[in-house]
C-alpha cells in the first residue's frame, strides 16, 4: 500500500527562529531541542515521570510510570488525582486566583470574563447539580452545547465527580446525538436552548428532543438558556440550568480518582461502520495536553491564548480546556462564525483582547485568503507572538500568507500534527528552537517516537513515502475504543507489528522533518474534520430511493476535500437535480451539514472488483475530473466505467 503514497512537494524556504524570540523561549535552540528529544525517546518513562511531577498536582504519587501490555497502556498506575482540581483548585492559592481563566464573547457581542475563582465556583455548583440528579463516578454525560463558558463548566464538573463526558459537536444532527447516546449509554444530557451562528440560532434543544424520541435511557436534560429561542420542555425530564444552580451549594470537593480513570469519550470517524468512541483517561491525557501547551505554544503567564476550534472536537478538549487551564492560562473563547457580522471578526477580537497566541485550521486560513487582506489589514495584530494550525496539511502558499499577513513575518507558525486518538500534539515545531519550512509539521514532540515505515515496519529512507507510526506508547494515547476492544486492536495495532498506526501517509526529508501526505484509508478530511466515507454512504442508502452509494473526496480549494457521492437508484426512481438536492439534505439531516455531499452523481452502476469491492480509486479519479490512469484490470464490468466517465463530461 505504501507504494501508493506519493509526494511531489519540494519546498526550500527555511525560517530560522528569531533571536529575540529564542531569548525568552522555554526551549531556545535547535541543539537544546535535539538534546532533550534524544534523551526523552531513549527513556520516555523517565522523561514523562519528570514532567508528571512538575506539571500535575497529585493526591497520591504513582507506583509505576508505564505498564505496557500491547495494545493496552496504563500510565502512572497507583497515582491519584483529579483533572478539575488540576485545572482549577491548584490556581486558587496565589495570584492566579483573580486571573481571567475564560474571556468569552458571544456572536451577537456579549462579553463575559470568569476568573479562576469564579470558574471554580461555577464548576463546583454544576458538579453538585449533576450529583443531585444521581450522576456518579463512571456515569456518562452527553454535552451538546454552543461555544460558551457553560460548555467548559459542564466538562470540568463531570471531571470533578469522575463522570465521563462525551461532547457532541453542536453542528451535528439529531441522528448523530442519538447514536452517541446509545453507544455511550449516557443517562443525562446537558444542552442549551440554542446557540448563535452567522446571525442565526441553531436549535440545539430541538435536536436533542428529536434524538430522544422513544429514548428511555436518558433521565434528565439540563438546558442552559443562551439564545432565548422558543423550546418545548418535557415535564419530569427537562430542567433549566439556571434554576438548578439556585438549589445547590458552591462547595464540592474533587473526587480522588485513579490515574487511569476514564475522563471522556469523544467520537470520531473511522473507515468502516459507526463512529468510534475514543476513550481518554485522566493523568496521561492531562499531562500530554499540559506539557504540549506549554512547550509548543511557548506559553507564559501573561499570554492571551485563543484556539478557534469548537469544543466538540478534540482540539477544543485539549487546547481550549484541559491543556491551557491546567497551565493557568487565560483563554479567549468565541461563540460564532469568523465572518459575522463581517469577515474581520477574528482580527477584531485579536486586536480588542490583545491575543498573543492564535491557533486555527488551514481551512479557515484558506477562507481568510479568499476574503482578502483588507480584513486583517484593518486591525492591529501586533500583540500576536505565536500562531498555529491543525487539522490537515497546510499548503506552503497558505502558510506564507499566514506567516506574513497574520504573523507580520514575526511570529513562528506551529503546524501541529496529531489526532483525536493521540490526545496531544505529536509532531510540531517548538517555537524558538525549530527552523520552520512552509508545509511541514517538522519534528516530533519530546517523548514521541514517530517514524515513517514500510509495511514491514522498517523505516524508509529520506523522501520516500510510507506509513506514519508511533513506535512507543505515550501518556495521552487513547486507551481503547469504547465498547469495542477488537476494533481498537485491529484499527491501530495490527497494521504494523508493535507500532501504533495513525492511518496517515508521510515522508521525512533530509532534515528528518515530517511531511504529512494525508489519510491512506477511506477517510475524508473535510474542512479539517475527519468523515468516514462509509457513514455518509450508509446515510445515503437509508434514503428510500437509493440502491447503492459510494463516497469519495475531491480536492477542494477551500475545504481541503469536497464530498462527492456516486449513487445508483432503485428501480422506478428518476435521477435529477431535485433528487440530488434531497439526498444532500438527507445526509445533512442524518450526520450534520459538514457531511453534506457537494456533488451527487447518479450512475447506472458502480465500478467493482470481481470480489464485489467498490473501486474507490477510480471514482476518485473521475470525481477529480481527471483521467482514469490507474490499473483497471481487476474491474468487473468495464462498461460501468465508460458510462461513469460519460456522466462526468455532461455534468
Ligand atoms: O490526517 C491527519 C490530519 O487530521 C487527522 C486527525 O483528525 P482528527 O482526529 O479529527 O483531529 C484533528 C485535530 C487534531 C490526522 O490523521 N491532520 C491533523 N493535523 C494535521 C493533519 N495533517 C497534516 N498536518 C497537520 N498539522
Amino acid at each position: 500500500m505504501s507504494n501508493n503514497i506519493e509526494s511531489h512537494l519540494v519546498e526550500n524556504r527555511v525560517f530560522k527562529p528569531s533571536k529575540v524570540f529564542a531569548k525568552t523561549a522555554h526551549i531556545s535552540s535547535l541543539e537544546e531541542y535535539q538534546e532533550l528529544y534524544r534523551k526523552s525517546v531513549k527513556s520516555p518513562e523517565r522523561f514523562w515521570a519528570q514532567q508528571a511531577a512538575e506539571t500535575l498536582v497529585w493526591r497520591k504519587k504513582w507506583k509505576t510510570v508505564l505498564a505496557w501490555n500491547e495494545p493496552y497502556a496504563q500510565w502512572f498506575a497507583g497515582g491519584k488525582l483529579n483533572a478539575s482540581e488540576n485545572c482549577l483548585d491548584r490556581h486558587l492559592t496565589g495570584a492566579r486566583r483573580n486571573k481571567a481563566a475564560l474571556i468569552w464573547e458571544g456572536e451577537p457581542g456579549e462579553k463575559r470574563t470568569l476568573t479562576y475563582q469564579q470558574l471554580h465556583r461555577e464548576v463546583c455548583k454544576f458538579a453538585n447539580v449533576l450529583k443531585r440528579h444521581r450522576i456518579q463516578k463512571g456515569d456518562r454525560v452527553i454535552i451538546y452545547m454552543p461555544m460558551c463558558p457553560e460548555a467548559v463548566i459542564a466538562m470540568l464538573a463531570c471531571a470533578r465527580i469522575g463522570a465521563v463526558h462525551s461532547v457532541v459537536f453542536g453542528g451535528f444532527s439529531a441522528e448523530a446525538i442519538k447514536d452517541r447516546i446509545n453507544d455511550s449509554q449516557a443517562r443525562l444530557v446537558v444542552t442549551a436552548d440554542g446557540g448563535y451562528r452567522r446571525g442565526g440560532v441553531i436549535p440545539l434543544k430541538r435536536n436533542v428532543d428529536e434524538a430522544l424520541k422513544d429514548n428511555e435511557q436518558i433521565e434528565k436534560v439540563i438546558v442552559f438558556r443562551r439564545a432565548h429561542n422558543e423550546i418545548s420542555i418535557k415535564e419530569g425530564r427537562d430542567v433549566w440550568w439556571h434554576r438548578e444552580m439556585e438549589y445547590v451549594k458552591a462547595d464540592c470537593p474533587a473526587e480522588e480518582l485513579d490515574a487511569e480513570h476514564p475522563l471522556f469519550i469523544l467520537y470520531t470517524s473511522g473507515s468502516t461502520g459507526k463512529p468510534k468512541g475514543i476513550l481518554h483517561t485522566t493523568a496521561g491525557y492531562l499531562l500530554g495536553t499540559a506539557a504540549t501547551t506549554k512547550y509548543v505554544f511557548d506559553l507564559r503567564e501573561e499570554d492571551i491564548y485563543w484556539c478557534t476550534a469548537d469544543i466538540g472536537w478534540i482540539t477544543g478538549h485539549s487546547y481550549i480546556v484541559y491543556g491551557p487551564l491546567c497551565n493557568g492560562a487565560t483563554v479567549l473563547m468565541y461563540e460564532g462564525a469568523p465572518n459575522w457580522p463581517e469577515q474581520d471578526r477574528f482580527w477584531r477580537l485579536i486586536e480588542e483582547y490583545g491575543v498573543t497566541i492564535f491557533y486555527t485550521a488551514p481551512t479557515a486560513i484558506r477562507a481568510f485568503i479568499r476574503w482578502g487582506d483588507e480584513f486583517p489589514n484593518r486591525h492591529d495584530l501586533s500583540s500576536l507572538r505565536v500562531i498555529g494550525t491543525v487539522g490537515e496539511p497546510i499548503n506552503p502558499e497558505a502558510w506564507m500568507w499566514y506567516y506574513t499577513v497574520i504573523g507580520g513575518s514575526r511570529c513562528p507558525i506551529v503546524d501541529t500534527w496529531w489526532q483525536t486518538e493521540t490526545g496531544m500534539i505529536m509532531i510540531s515545531p517548538v517555537p524558538g528552537a525549530t527552523p520552520l519550512k512552509p508545509g511541514t509539521a517538522t519534528l516530533p514532540f519530546f517523548g514521541v517516537d514517530a517514524a515513517v515505515v514500510d509495511d514491514q515496519g522498517n523505516e524508509v529512507p529520506p523522501n520516500v513515502g510510507g506509513k506514519l507510526v508511533i513506535r512507543k506508547p505515550w501518556p495521552s494515547m487513547l486507551r481503547t475504543i469504547w465498547g469495542d476492544k477488537k476494533r481498537y486492536r485491529k484499527q491501530y495495532w495490527s497494521e504494523i507489528k508493535g507500532m501504533y498506526f495513525s492511518g496517515d501517509g508521510a515522508r521525512r526529508d533530509k532534515d528528518g522533518y515530517f511531511w504529512i501526505v494525508g489519510r491512506i484509508d477511506d477517510v475524508l478530511n473535510v474542512a479539517g474534520h475527519r468523515l468516514g466515507t462509509s457513514e455518509i454512504e450508509s446515510a445515503l442508502v437509508s434514503h428510500p430511493a437509493v440502491a447503492e452509494a459510494a463516497v469519495v473526496g475531491r480536492p477542494d480549494e477551500l475545504k481541503g476535500q469536497a464530498v462527492v457521492a456516486f449513487v445508483t437508484l432503485k428501480q422506478g426512481e428518476h435521477p435529477g437535480p431535485e433528487l440530488g438536492d434531497r439526498l444532500r439534505q438527507h445526509v445533512a439531516q442524518a450526520i450534520g451539514a459538514i457531511a453534506r455531499p457537494d456533488d451527487v452523481r447518479f450512475a447506472e452502476g458502480l465500478p467493482k472488483t470481481r470480489s464485489g469491492k467498490i473501486m474507490r480509486r477510480l471514482l476518485k479519479e473521475i470525481a477529480g475530473g481527471g483521467q482514469v490512469i490507474g490499473d483497471v484490470t481487476s474491474l468487473e464490468d468495464f462498461n460501468v466505467l465508460m458510462r461513469l466517465r460519460g456522466e462526468t463530461k455532461e455534468g
